[in-house]
């Protein structure tokens, strides 16, 4: 395959091609690649683009992992080359399902051949592909106009497309556009000019392509995401992806998050010493000065810095078939940095077709939105619009580790830089100490009428008389006031349980031992909730009742109800349960009555010494 032998003083254009699926893509490919003499075996896979361009973006990585577990993203890669040039092409199936696929072939790409029929004009699918190369970063545009057999190779129907192409990206941020009329079929205008359309005064799409501008420059200064750490001879190196702007030898850089300066003392790629660096090229750098970098961070240039913030917008694709609830947390990939991240709010879900913004609650396999995040942690960022590859991420499913989303960064929400966190002079260990106890959150889950809340009571009761200070969230009574607003959907569960959540971490902040007793079905609030406290301080207790029994006890004749279809969306019935897998504490409630089952549970926290008296604090 030519990929054994690259010629690299041939520059490389990244393309995808789009398009609704019978406009002719695969012919056009096809035709193409045939014309070129290139194999169409020469589909490259994942570690072989790896092998060609190192520079691998951020978004391919996490989708890359996703393949390893099983689940596609279909996107075929092919390489070829021709005198002047090398491409690859990102080829993403048409099918307005696909979305998440094209997407991920635009994040990567340079330009985009879009693809339309001339006898049927602009449709639904090219308004939504233009838009999305557009969130995706893509500027330049081919658009081929095919099938122009269909309508006797006339100039009119052409002009009529390009026109009507035109002033739909007139709202979009393209610089470059060419409409080219074509017949992928016959190869008219694609490698040469086609006799049959004298009238067309452009050149031939594969002219076009490599004409076309490289690389999208980033309008950032230089960005240096620290990969590792190398400590390898007396001086440390830090080596990376350089992205936005060349980094020589004697410059001055700024060392972010922590705000410190350094001036750059080496350049290195590979072995080889260099006095400055050129962006998308893997570097090896040193400082003069002995200062305390880490992976994860960010050199940059002092004159143009990055934003620092915890809180950010952002427009996400969403990739997953398990849909994105705001209040659910999931992890952020962004370059080398991953930390939690939490969606505040979904402002609004965009329908691609119509070019318009919807209020939406939730977003499903394929939507778009812009939606406001919380992190773990401050990253380090810059717009998506300035820089592709400093203000893209991932989101990642905490559960299964699967990559549900990619994301485009807007702006950040607030300055970390300008935000302090106020001591208090009383604190949690204060409080604590003062009722003689260790605070903690005895979570119940389990199905309705499982038992959780007549066991959580006995326990109550007994850290009562034990003169324990405690609370117990309930949530039949919590959903009367604080979450009253909140049904039973997929959604407001999420949100149900991520108030209880906080409100548990609130009152472990105020030195009490909280129970709380939800049917919280996701397994991935409930971790929500466990990482929001302390170690230890999180005491997961699943209530293992099987629906047969809950169903059979009814105490409540909610089953009843939900079987003759009086209630929807009921726990275990037509709305999910996921079990605890490794829940501190298990209960069966088929072989113990309630005060045994209590029992248990104080038992538990005595040996695990949570139940310690003073001197023991
Ligand atoms: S959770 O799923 O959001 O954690 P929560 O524990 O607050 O649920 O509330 C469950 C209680 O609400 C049940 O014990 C039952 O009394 C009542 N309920 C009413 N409708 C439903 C429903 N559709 N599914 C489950 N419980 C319901």
């Amino acid at each position: 395959m030519a990929m054994q032998n690259p010629v690299f003083e041939k520059s490389l254009l990244r393309f995808l091609s789009c398009g609704s699926v019978d406009d002719g893509k695969s012919t056009l490919i096809g035709r193409l690649l045939f014309d070129l003499g290139a194999l169409p075996e020469d589909v490259l896979t994942a570690a072989q683009m790896d092998a060609a361009e190192p520079d691998f973006a951020a978004l391919i990585d996490g989708l890359a992992a996703e393949r390893e577990q099983g689940i596609t993203i279909d996107i075929a890669y092919r390489y070829f080359e021709t005198q002047t040039r090398k491409f690859i092409i990102a080829d993403a199936p048409g099918h307005a399902q696909y979305t998440r696929n094209m997407a991920t072939a635009a994040s990567t790409s340079d330009l985009a051949l879009l693809l339309v029929d001339a006898s049927k004009g602009l449709t639904d699918q090219t308004r939504r592909h233009a838009v999305i190369c557009d969130l995706m970063g893509i500027k330049n545009i081919v658009l081929c106009v095919n099938k122009m057999d269909l309508v006797d190779f006339a100039q009119k129907p052409f002009h009529q497309v390009e026109q009507a192409f035109r002033a739909l990206a007139d709202s979009l941020s393209f610089t470059d556009i060419d409409c080219v009329p074509i017949c992928a079929q016959s190869g008219d205008n694609l490698m040469s000019q086609a006799a049959r359309m004298p009238w067309y005064r452009g050149l031939p799409v594969l002219t076009l392509l490599e004409q076309a501008k490289g690389r999208i420059p980033a309008n950032t200064g230089p960005r240096l995401p620290v990969q590792y750490v190398s400590r390898a001879g007396r001086y440390r190196g830090y080596a990376g992806m350089l992205c936005g702007g060349r980094l020589a030898v004697g410059d001055s850089v700024v060392i972010e998050p922590s705000g410190r300066t350094a001036q750059i003392k080496s350049v290195k790629i590979g072995d080889m010493p260099l006095t400055q660096a050129e962006p998308d090229t893997s570097v090896m750098v040193t400082l003069e000065e002995d200062v305390d970098v880490s992976r994860g961070d960010v050199l940059c240039d002092p004159q143009d810095r990055p934003e620092i913030s915890d809180q950010i917008q952002a427009h996400l694709v969403w990739m997953s078939d398990r849909p994105m609830f705001p209040g659910r947390t999931y992890l952020l990939k962004a370059g080398t940095r991953t930390v939690s991240a939490q969606i505040t709010a979904l402002k609004y879900r965009v329908d691609v077709a119509e070019l318009s913004h919807m209020s939406a609650r939730k977003l499903e396999l394929n939507d778009i939105g812009l939606c406001n995040l919380s992190l773990g942690r401050a990253i380090v960022f810059d717009a998506y619009t300035r820089n592709r590859d400093t203000g893209g991420f991932v989101l990642i499913d905490r559960v299964n580790g699967e990559t549900v989303a990619g994301g485009m960064i807007r702006f950040g929400l607030r300055r970390a830089r300008n935000l302090t966190w106020q001591e208090m002079e009383v604190g949690k260990a204060e409080r604590a100490a003062q009722k003689h106890q260790k605070p903690v959150v005895l979570w119940f889950t389990g199905l309705s009428g499982s038992g959780k809340s007549t066991i959580a009571n006995l326990v109550e009761k007994r850290l009562f008389d034990l003169g324990k200070h405690s609370y117990l969230l309930d949530g039949d009574n919590v959903r009367h006031g604080l979450n009253r607003d909140l049904g039973f959907t997929d959604a407001d569960r999420v949100e149900n349980i991520r108030r209880i959540g906080e409100t548990a971490k609130l009152m472990t902040d105020a030195g009490l031992m909280v129970l709380v007793s939800f049917i919280s079905p996701f397994a991935s609030e409930r971790r929500m909730a466990r990482e929001l406290v302390g170690d230890g301080e999180f005491v997961e207790i699943y209530i293992d009742t099987p629906l047969a029994e809950c169903e059979r006890r009814d105490v409540k004749g909610l089953y009843a109800k939900a079987r003759a279809g009086e209630i929807k969306n009921f726990t275990g019935i037509d709305s999910p349960y996921e079990p605890p897998e490794s829940p501190e504490i298990k209960v069966s409630t088929l072989k113990h009555s309630p005060e045994q089952a209590a029992q248990t549970i104080v038992d538990w926290l005595d040996k695990n010494g949570l139940l310690g008296t003073d001197a023991d604090l």
